[in-house]
C-alpha cells in the first residue's frame, strides 16, 4: 500500500475525529511535510479534509465519492481496475478517451471513469443523458484474441454482468433489452455502447461504455427521456453508493468476460436468457433500410437472435433496433 493510501486509511479508522498531523507522521513514518503533500494530493482527488493547526486533520463524508482508491478497496480482480483507472470530473464521452488511450497502447484492463460527460454517446450517435455526480459514466479497454465477428457477443456479455449486479444490489429484477439496454419496470436503467477497432480479420481493441443512472431524481431527466429513462434512486427513493456498483460491476464483468473467452457467448447464453423477456415476444426490428416484424423465437449461441415472420420465415438478426 502506497503512503498515500495508508494516511487515506488512516484518516478512515479515526472518521469524524480529528487526528493530528504528529500522530500521522508518526503512525506512517514519514515527514509532517510529506503528510501535508499527501493531504493536498487526496484533495486533489475529491476528498474533503479539514484542517486546523491545533488539531490536525479530519476526513469528511467520502461515500459516493469515485476515486481510483475507492474502486480498488476491496477489489476482487485480477485485470479490470488493476491497470490505469482515468477518473476524470468532467469529459467529452469516457468512450473517446479510452479509444485515445488504446490507441497509444494502454492494455486491456485500462478504465475510464467520469463525473459527467458533456458528450455522452449512444448507439446510433444518440445521446446519453450525463449528469455530474448521479450516474457512473465508464469505459474499459479489451484485447480480446478473437475474430471481430465474435466482437457483438461482448455486448451481451456485459450486458449479463451490468444486470447481475443491479440485481445484486437494490434486490429488484431488471431485463436486458436486445441487444444493449438494461431495463427497470419498462424504462432505461443501462446503455452499453461497444466500440471496436480491427486490424485485418483481428480485433486491436474493443472500448466497452457503460452508463448507469444511479441517483438521478426523475425530474432530472429531459422532457425528451421523462417516458423511457429511469434511475435506481427514481424506482426505490433510495441513494445507492456509484463506487460500490461499479466495484461489483467490474468482479461480474470480469468473471463473465474470462468465460466469454473460453467458450464465447455460448458459456453465457443461459444466464442471458435468464435476464430477458423479450423471448416469445412479438416485435418490429428496425435495421438500416428495412423493418421485419415477428415473434422472438430464441437467441443462437453466437448471440444472433431469432424471428419468425407472420409467413413462417426465420430471420436471424445480427443488429437492429428492438422495438416492442
Ligand atoms: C446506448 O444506450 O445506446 C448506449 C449508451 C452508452 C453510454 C455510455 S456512458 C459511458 C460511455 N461513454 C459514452 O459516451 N457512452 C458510454
Amino acid at each position: 500500500m502506497t503512503t498515500r493510501n495508508k494516511l487515506l486509511e488512516c484518516l478512515k479508522t479515526d472518521k469524524d475525529c480529528w487526528v493530528s498531523g504528529e500522530i500521522l507522521s508518526s503512525r506512517l513514518k514519514v515527514s509532517r511535510a510529506a503528510i501535508h503533500k499527501h493531504i493536498k494530493k487526496l484533495r486533489q482527488d475529491g476528498y474533503t479534509i479539514e484542517s486546523s493547526t491545533k488539531k490536525g486533520y479530519r476526513i469528511g463524508e467520502y461515500h459516493d465519492l469515485i476515486s481510483v482508491h475507492e474502486i480498488q478497496n476491496n477489489l476482487a480482480t485480477k485485470t479490470f481496475g488493476r491497470k490505469k483507472i482515468l477518473v476524470l470530473k468532467e469529459t467529452d464521452s469516457t468512450n473517446m478517451q479510452a479509444k485515445k488511450l488504446a490507441a497509444e497502447g494502454e492494455p486491456e484492463g485500462t478504465i475510464v471513469i467520469a463525473e459527467s460527460q458533456h458528450s455522452g454517446r449512444g448507439r446510433k450517435g444518440r445521446e446519453w443523458f450525463s449528469p455530474i455526480g448521479s450516474g457512473i459514466y465508464s469505459s474499459m479497454i479489451l484485447r480480446p484474441q478473437i475474430p471481430p465477428s465474435e466482437a457483438p457477443g461482448i455486448t451481451l456479455m456485459t450486458a449479463v454482468a451490468a444486470a447481475e449486479a443491479l440485481i445484486s444490489i437494490m434486490g429488484i429484477p431488471v431485463k436486458i433489452k436486445w441487444p444493449n439496454d438494461i431495463l427497470l419496470k419498462g424504462k432505461k436503467i443501462i446503455g452499453i455502447l461497444t466500440e471496436i477497432s480491427t486490424e485485418m480479420d483481428s480485433v486491436d481493441y474493443i472500448v466497452v461504455g457503460i452508463g448507469i443512472n444511479v441517483n438521478t431524481p426523475a425530474l432530472d431527466f429531459p422532457a425528451a427521456l421523462q417516458h423511457s429513462a429511469t434511475s435506481l434512486y427514481a424506482e426505490t427513493g433510495t441513494r445507492y453508493s456509484r463506487v460500490d456498483l461499479f466495484r461489483i460491476f467490474l468482479q461480474q464483468f470480469e468473471e463473465y468476460y474470462d468465460l466469454f473467452k473460453q467458450e464465447g457467448f455460448e458459456g453465457i447464453r443461459d444466464r442471458w436468457k435468464t435476464h430477458t423477456d423479450i423471448i416469445g415476444k412479438n416485435v418490429v426490428v428496425r435495421k438500416i433500410g428495412e423493418e421485419i416484424a415477428g415473434r422472438i423465437i430464441d437467441i443462437d449461441p453466437a448471440g444472433v437472435l431469432i424471428l419468425k415472420d407472420a409467413s413462417a420465415k426465420v430471420h436471424r438478426i445480427f443488429s437492429g433496433d428492438l422495438i416492442l
